[in-house]
This record gives C-alpha cells, sequence and structure tokens, in this order.
C-alpha cells in the first residue's frame, strides 16, 4: 500500500465517520445507529445508516457501503490514496511522501501522470492565449463577449497552429510519448511522428468537481468542421459521469442547477451570474450525471437549445432526470438558440424571468406530445387524452398523481371525473400504476455457480462477525486458505487473526483494499442481516451446512490444481479429512 498501514489507520481513527458524513448528509440518531438519506440513490424514507461503533456506513436500499475512506472515495470521486490524503489534512495528520509499492504505484501512478500532463498541457493553452500566436484566440473569445475574467475563470486556452509544439513542451517537461498519448493529447503516425490533436482552436479545459484537469474540449474559430474536438475518455476522463462547470456549480447557492448543451451557454450563463449552470459533455444525458447532480441539488432546469434535436435531448433528460428522483423543469428560449444567445440579446434579467417561468416538465412533455395530434378532430383528440392518462399512470405516488390530474384536467379543459376514470381503466389494463422505479443496486446480482460458491464463504464471515464466539467452534475445520475468493480470502485473514487476539476492527479491515467496488462488497459482508433463526438447533445446522459448503468448496479447488503444489496437495488430503468429520459431527454452539 502507498501510505503505511499504521498511518492509514491513524488517519481512519481520527476521522469520526458520524463528524465526516454529518458533513454531507443530514443524520439522525435512532437507536444505535444514525440514519438519513442516501446520496448514493434516490429514495424518500431513510435507509442509510452510520454506525459509530462499527465506523461503518451502509445503504440497506442500494447496498453503498464501506467505511470512512470508501464514503470519501464515493463522495468525492477520488481513489483511496486520495481519500487518505483528503482526511489526513482534515485530521490534521501529517503524511510523508508516499511509499511505494508495485501495483498501486502503477494504478495511482499513471492517475495522477495523467491528471499531472492535462495540467501541464492546460497551463500551456492558457499561457499560449496571452502570447503573440494566440492573439486570434483571444480576439475569438472577446469577439464572443467573454472577459478577462471569465476567460481567467474557466482556464481557457490557444492551441497553436503549430501541430507538434505542445507535444515537443511536454517532452521538454519530462513526459513521455505513451503519457501523451494515453491522455488523448496526441496522436502517433508511421509517416508524421507525434502530432498534437489539438492546434489551431480555442480550448475549453474540461475540469471535474475538485477542479482538476481531466479533458478538453477545443472550438474552431471559424465555420470548420468538427467545430469541437474533444479528448477521447481515459482512465481519468468518464464523459458520462462528469459535468462541465460543476466544479463552479455544485457550491452556487441557487436551489436549483442549470443543465445545458454547451461548454459556451455555461460559460455565458456563468458570466451573467448564473453560476449553478453546468452542461454534459457532447454526449447525451446519463443517468450517472443525474445521481451526480443528486448530491447537490433537488430541482434540475433545462436549458436545452430551442430546436428540434434539443427538444429531443430534453425529452429524453426529462426521464433521467424522474428516475434519479429529480425534479425537472424545462426553460424556454425562445426566439434564441441557446442561453448565451438568449442572454446575448436579452440580457441577465430577462434570463433570470424565464427561469422563473421555467415549465414543469411534465406539461412539456404534453405540449411536445399534442404537436402530433389534431386537436379539431374528435378521434385524434381523444387518443391524445388517452395519451395523457397513460402517462398519468406513470406517477407511482397516489397524492402525486391525483394533483396532476387535478392540474391536467383543468389546463386541457378535461372533466376531471373524466379524465381520472380513463386514468383508473388505463391502470386496470397495465396492472396498477407502475411502481417506482427500484433503486439500482450498486453490487450486481448475479446468478451463477461463481455466486454459489461465493455466498457460503461471505456468510460465514458475517456470522463470526456478529457472533465472534462461534469462531472456537469452527476453527478447527477452517482457515483462512479454504476461501478461495481472494476478497474474501484477505478479509479471512485479517478477521482470523482479530479473532484469535479478541479484538475486532470492521473499519480496518475494509482499508485493506484501495478499490472502491471490494471495500464496498467487503462492507457488505459486516453489514449483512443473518436470517432471523428460531432456535439453537436451527443456528447449529444452519452453521454446521455453511462450513460444510465452504470446506467441500475449497476442497474441489485444491483438488483442481497441479499436484506438483505441496500445499494444494496438504489442503487437499487436510480438506478430505475435514469433510468427512464434519459429516459425521454436530457443530455445538453451547
Ligand atoms: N459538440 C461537440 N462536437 C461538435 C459539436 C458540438 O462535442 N462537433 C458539443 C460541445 O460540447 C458543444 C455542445 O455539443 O458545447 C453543443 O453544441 P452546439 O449547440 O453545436 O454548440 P454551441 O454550444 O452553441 O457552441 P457555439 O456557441 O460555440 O457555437
Ligand atoms: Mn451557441
Amino acid at each position: 500500500m502507498y501510505y503505511p498501514d499504521e498511518l492509514i489507520e491513524e488517519v481512519r481513527m481520527k476521522s469520526d465517520i458520524v463528524d465526516v458524513i454529518s458533513g454531507y448528509v443530514k443524520i439522525q440518531k435512532k437507536g444505535s445507529n444514525h440514519f438519513g438519506l442516501c446520496p448514493f440513490h434516490n429514495e424518500k424514507s431513510p435507509s442509510f445508516s452510520v454506525s459509530q461503533s462499527k465506523q461503518m456506513y451502509y445503504c440497506f436500499g442500494c447496498g453503498a457501503g464501506g467505511n470512512v475512506f470508501t464514503f470519501i472515495m464515493e463522495y468525492e470521486n477520488y481513489s483511496f490514496q486520495e481519500a487518505v490524503k483528503f482526511l489526513a489534512d482534515r485530521a490534521g495528520v501529517n503524511l510523508p511522501e508516499a511509499e511505494y509499492n508495485e501495483e498501486t504505484r502503477k494504478r495511482e501512478g499513471r492517475r495522477a501522470r495523467l491528471l499531472e500532463v492535462n495540467k501541464e498541457a492546460a497551463k500551456y493553452f492558457f499561457y499560449q492565449l496571452r502570447g503573440e500566436s494566440g492573439k486570434g484566440g483571444l480576439a475569438y473569445l472577446s469577439g464572443r463577449e467573454l472577459s478577462r475574467e471569465t476567460i481567467r475563470k474557466f482556464g481557457l486556452g490557444f492551441s497553436n497552429v503549430s501541430s507538434d509544439d505542445l507535444t515537443r513542451y511536454l517532452k521538454s517537461k519530462g513526459y513521455e510519448d505513451k503519457l501523451i498519448i494515453e491522455a488523448g493529447l496526441a496522436s502517433f503516425d508511421e509517416k508524421y511522428g507525434m502530432h498534437d490533436k489539438f492546434w489551431n482552436r480555442v480550448m475549453f479545459p474540461i475540469q471535474d468537481i475538485n477542479h482538476r484537469v481531466i479533458g478538453f474540449g477545443g472550438r474552431v474559430m471559424g465555420e470548420a468542421k468538427p467545430k469541437y474536438l474533444n479528448s477521447p475518455e481515459t482512465m481519468i476522463f468518464d464523459k458520462s459521469r462528469n459535468l462541465y462547470g460543476l466544479n463552479f456549480a455544485r457550491t452556487s447557492r441557487a436551489d436549483n442547477i442549470i443543465l445545458c448543451e454547451g461548454y459556451m451557454d455555461v460559460i455565458a450563463m456563468h458570466q451573467a451570474g448564473f453560476s449553478q449552470a453546468a452542461a454534459s459533455l457532447g454526449t447525451a444525458f446519463t443517468s450517472g450525471q443525474a445521481s451526480l447532480l443528486k448530491r447537490y441539488t433537488q430541482e434540475v432546469i433545462l436549458a436545452y437549445d430551442s430546436d428540434g434535436a434539443g427538444v429531443a435531448a430534453a425529452l429524453r433528460a426529462i426521464g433521467i432526470l424522474k428516475e434519479a428522483g429529480l425534479t425537472g423543469k424545462v426553460l424556454s428560449l425562445e426566439p434564441y438558440k441557446d442561453p448565451d444567445e438568449f442572454i446575448k440579446n436579452k440580457g441577465q434579467e430577462a434570463f433570470q424571468e424565464r427561469i422563473a417561468k421555467a415549465e414543469n416538465s411534465f406539461f412539456f412533455e404534453l405540449r411536445m406530445l399534442e404537436r402530433d395530434f389534431d386537436l379539431n378532430d374528435p378521434e385524434s383528440k381523444t387518443r391524445f387524452h388517452r395519451e395523457i392518462a397513460r402517462k398519468l399512470c406513470g406517477f407511482g405516488e397516489e397524492v402525486e398523481r391525483e394533483n396532476y390530474i387535478e392540474a391536467v384536467a383543468q389546463k386541457y379543459h378535461i372533466g376531471f371525473d373524466n379524465l381520472r376514470k380513463l386514468v383508473l381503466s388505463c391502470a386496470a389494463r397495465n396492472g396498477a400504476a407502475s411502481p417506482a422505479a427500484k433503486p439500482k443496486s450498486g453490487i450486481r446480482k448475479k446468478k451463477d455457480p461463481e455466486e454459489n460458491k461465493k455466498k457460503p464463504q461471505k456468510l460465514l464471515l458475517t456470522w463470526l462477525v456478529e457472533e465472534p464466539y462461534i469462531y472456537q467452534k469452527i476453527k478447527k475445520y477452517i482457515s483462512p486458505r479454504d476461501f478461495t475468493e481472494d476478497l474474501y480470502k484477505k478479509i479471512a485473514e485479517k478477521l482470523f487473526a482479530d479473532l484469535e487476539s479478541g479484538t475486532v476492527s470492521p473499519a480496518a479491515i475494509i482499508s485493506l483494499f484501495a478499490d472502491e467496488e471490494q471495500q464496498r462488497e467487503a462492507a457488505s459482508v459486516f453489514n449483512t442481516k443473518l436470517a432471523p433463526l428460531s432456535n439453537r438447533t436451527e443456528q447449529e445446522k444452519a452453521i454446521h451446512d455453511i462450513v460444510v459448503s465452504v470446506k467441500r468448496n475449497s476442497f474441489e479447488y485444491f483438488s483442481s490444481q497441479p499436484a506438483a503444489d505441496v500445499l494444494a496437495l496438504n489442503q487437499v488430503i487436510e480438506g478430505k479429512k475435514a469433510l468427512e468429520e464434519l459429516s459425521k459431527t454436530h457443530i455445538s454452539l453451547d
């Protein structure tokens, strides 16, 4: 591991989980745990629990869970090392220069190097824009009415006409070709060698929520194509999980976030004082971006282009917002194309008015739907009403559905009772109103033979955590080596050692893993509720069966290993003996 284990443990112990999470999520004490609304999925009643004694959090709705490091990793989008650093700073623990080991150095090092090379490139573009060769770029941006202050705030830059100056600069700073290519800043060509991806464009550095440059968008200054050129996805640049401008928008004091399509729109809105604006990255809005937004706001105002493509994109975005449990509204920019043009022509106050008048997304959908029907024709009108009823069926919550029926009836001059009947008959046909979307579980549930091998291993660990005294009863049959899943083996090694010495610390065990998915899986070991078993006999039978299946799986696993492996051979012989013994043995829990 990158930092010494003891130091990681020190940081963890000085970062009380209730204290840290309270800074992000409203949680309340209930019994021995704290509860609140899960920040990682949409829910109306709290299933997100934080345990002070275990120093862990767990969501019973979506399966998110872990220790204080996991939380910071998930919430801030940090790697494990970054989370350790973040909490160390918060707790006032001094971290030494990182200690490298091969595997983590490779992964962490790669990420860090990509961030560095992007930052260096952003700096280079930034200076070019202010230099002799960047004059055209600066003139272009001024022509688009961006102030010097705005250009600085967004770190805008310029890529020169020359086709390899960035690469040469980066190489002079010690970055190797391979990294520059991996970052998407240049490519290699048999004929021409290394050449820059971006040239003769104004550059928009794309930052993550922590202001780190993860990619670029570059715009031509005239009419050439493509208008915008974007960095490809890399290890640090996931277009479906980042939004342009969110690094600023997330701390805006507005009670909504304005979502638009373009870099220039975001910048124009910020310049006009709407610092809650953000945009997707040249790709369609995704559910990953919706859950990112959900951390910061409850209401999203769509300010998409007013053309056909913009409307289609808005309709898709509305569905995604709804699924994430966000309130959606749609802002009209008519008669202008996009927020940038609107503000340029009508100014800040007029834009503020449009925000205030933003349309409820359901009514927007109906209005768009209406265009497909001829309301002067009774036949077509009826079909339109049926379609409305079908959409109204989508509201899972009765109060909400009734409120919408009332509002729609009024707006479209349909009798309330008639519309209600139509909704009911539609619901009856489709088996009642469609239920609210279930939260997506973070853990992918697989129904395959692999899962059947893993399950008993996990259950046994859970039993040992919940009922540590069982350890004394089973330790003669089971050792950490019997856990054939790497993750469980690692947990078992530490847990068995802890049980031997009598001090189990679940949160410390989670720190053994640097990977968020693994931490989450480890956390679920400590938070799985065992099925209530009414009596001792049932319990003893359950434990017996679990121990047998863990042992059998281990036996089968080692039997299939090459015979030359002495360790495996021993394990097989011992496994066979233990299995025979177990089949005749009753494990008593008294
Ligand atoms: N986009 C892209 N590639 C293109 C065109 C557009 O990636 N060839 C993305 C960019 O992120 C852009 C957004 O789609 O910001 C919106 O595109 P568009 O509406 O065409 O551009 P505007 O934002 O209006 O750009 P400008 O005002 O600079 O013309
Ligand atoms: Mn535009």
